[in-house]
């Protein structure tokens, strides 16, 4: 019903979105993750599937947006399940958006045990090792017509000084599109319900949009989407 009150001009196109944190065990009752609320994908998953998408959702630890039912969700918690449920969705998928914060190292496991104060008086260091890029190992397995919305997370003095950094990770990870914003800032990033976006494509173009809500950034990223 409610999809009768937005344009259905994503109807027919298949969409996966990645979002929230990932959490990387490093003892029994320890793990290495980051702030992500899921907000920015929880609304793309909605926008899109208002518009009349079959929208897959994959959802890092912690994500609590309530989404509508007729949205597949899937729960995972590491960088590794998440890039496996990824992987194992992605051929059937027209539109890959990847909001996720994947942790790009985990700790090295110690295991299911708690590790005690008593083994390390002197305090004591990690060794990480790198996780699977989801977006990029799934860029370069792209079938023609596939099409790839990416973030960024970024800290930089200010929006214009975004766009180059914009411009080198949408070519570095071969995405169409990709939005780009500062996470060291208040109004903006990690778990704040609004965005300030730099936003450039694989065309070239580039725009800096004002703070404004997920939900209109979501609606403004799927007709960039939808018009390449
Ligand atoms: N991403 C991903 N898998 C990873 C890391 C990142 O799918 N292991 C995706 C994010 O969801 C985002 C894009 O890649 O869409 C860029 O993530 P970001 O962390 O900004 O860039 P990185 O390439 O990881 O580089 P860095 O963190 O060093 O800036
Ligand atoms: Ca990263």
């Amino acid at each position: 019903a409610l999809r009768t009150l937005t344009p259905q001009d994503m109807a027919g196109k298949r969409v996966m979105v990645t979002l929230g944190p990932t959490r990387e065990a490093w003892d029994g009752v320890r793990f290495w993750s980051n702030p992500s609320s899921g907000l920015m994908g929880a609304a793309l998953a909605v926008c899109a599937w208002l518009r009349g998408a079959e929208v897959t959702a994959i959802c890092g630890p912690g994500v609590r947006t309530r989404m509508p039912q007729g949205i597949a969700r899937r729960d995972v918690i590491s960088a590794r399940d998440m890039y496996a449920v990824a992987a194992s969705l992605w051929a059937q998928m027209d539109v890959g958006m990847f909001t996720a914060a994947v942790a790009d190292f985990s700790p090295k496991p110690i295991g299911g045990r708690k590790f005690k104060k008593a083994e390390a008086p002197q305090g004591f260091s990690l060794d990480f090792q790198p996780n699977p890029d989801i977006l990029q190992s799934l860029a370069e397995k792209r079938a023609p017509g596939q099409k790839i919305l990416a973030f960024a997370a970024e800290t930089a003095p200010d929006m214009h000084a975004l766009l180059p950094l914009a411009h080198a990770k949408l070519g570095r990870k071969k995405a169409d599109l990709l939005a780009g914003n500062l996470v060291n800032c208040a109004d903006s990033g990690f778990c704040s319900p609004t965005n300030s976006m730099a936003v450039v494509d694989a065309n070239g173009r580039e725009e800096i949009w004002p703070n404004q809500s997920k939900a209109d950034v979501a609606w403004e990223l799927c007709s960039w989407l939808l018009r390449m």
